[in-house]
């Protein structure tokens, strides 16, 4: 099933945010902080992903995202890289089996060939595994950055319709992107203290509320999530209506409620 477009239909509002999407920054600074190389930090790191894992199913989110290796994280210094391709070496071995067995599916979205065939493997095997889980959708996005994802699904879109050359839609090319299993995001959270996307999900945070907090990735936990989800509620979501019309909506849909209780 396609999973509305902001830019087309109003999303349903919520209580809690369905897709919650983290770019995870800050572990060489938690590291720095303790005269501790950088490795350390990103060790850290796989702590708060679990973590924050457990957080969202407790909370009852839907799909978490988590931004692991930019496009651009290949300028890096080779041995820090390697370091991360073994950390998502050893987290896809030992997970799997834990995320499957608390009903996690998990998905891997980018350019992933390029870590190797024992991570593409493990990949592979680990989506199929989980592929029928419904209780969290876990999203790692590794080898991923949003110019690469449209252009990729532009090329795949324009090969499926050989006969069209212009006015191609929306929904044309929304189930071409890496992410077209998912609702788009309702809340977006960067840790470390940058206030910047880093070409993370371009098209999707189109009308995504973008929380940016001081802490670092590796201190992240279940309490700071509360906050981030604290202030998404105060957020009025309003997709380039007015707020009078938000609220008209909202006493119409209160009255039904009232008359479903009356007559119900
Ligand atoms: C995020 O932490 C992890 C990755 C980008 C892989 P950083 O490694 O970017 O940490 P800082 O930003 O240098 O503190
Ligand atoms: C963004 O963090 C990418 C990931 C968290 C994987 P970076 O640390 O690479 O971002 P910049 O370079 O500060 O923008
Ligand atoms: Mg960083």
């Amino acid at each position: 099933m396609a999973h509305t477009s902001s830019t087309r239909e109003i999303p349903q509002a919520r209580s809690v945010p369905r897709h919650l999407a983290i770019i995870m920054d800050g572990n060489g600074r938690w590291a720095k902080r303790r005269f501790l190389p950088r490795v350390a930090g990103h060790r850290r790191g796989v702590e708060a992903v679990r973590e924050t894992t457990r957080a969202c199913i407790d909370r009852g989110i839907e799909y978490l995202t988590l931004f692991a290796f930019s496009s651009e994280n290949w300028r890096r210094p080779a041995d820090e890289i390697s370091v991360l391709q073994q950390l998502f070496l050893a987290a896809l071995e030992q997970e799997v089996d834990k995320l499957h067995a608390n009903g996690v599916r998990l998905k891997v979205i980018g350019d992933i060939a390029a870590f190797g065939e024992r991570i593409a493997g493990l990949v592979a095997d680990g989506e199929a595994l989980t592929a029928a889980n419904r209780r969290l959708t876990l999203t790692i996005a590794a080898n991923y950055g949003g110019r690469w994802d449209l252009i990729q699904a532009i090329g795949k879109m324009v090969r499926h319709h050989p006969e069209q050359h212009a006015d191609f839609t929306e929904e044309q090319l929304s189930p071409f992107l890496a992410m077209n299993f998912a609702p788009e995001p309702d809340l977006f959270i960067r840790t470390g203290g940058e206030q910047r996307i880093s070409n993370f999900l371009l098209w999707q945070l189109a009308y995504t509320e973008l929380y940016f907090t001081t802490t670092l990735w590796p201190d992240f936990d279940a309490s700071a999530l509360e906050s981030a989800i604290a202030w998404f509620l105060e957020r009025e979501r309003r997709f380039g209506r007015t707020s009078e019309q938000l609220s008209a909506a909202e006493r119409v849909a209160q009255g039904s409620e009232e008359g479903a209780h009356k007559f119900g």
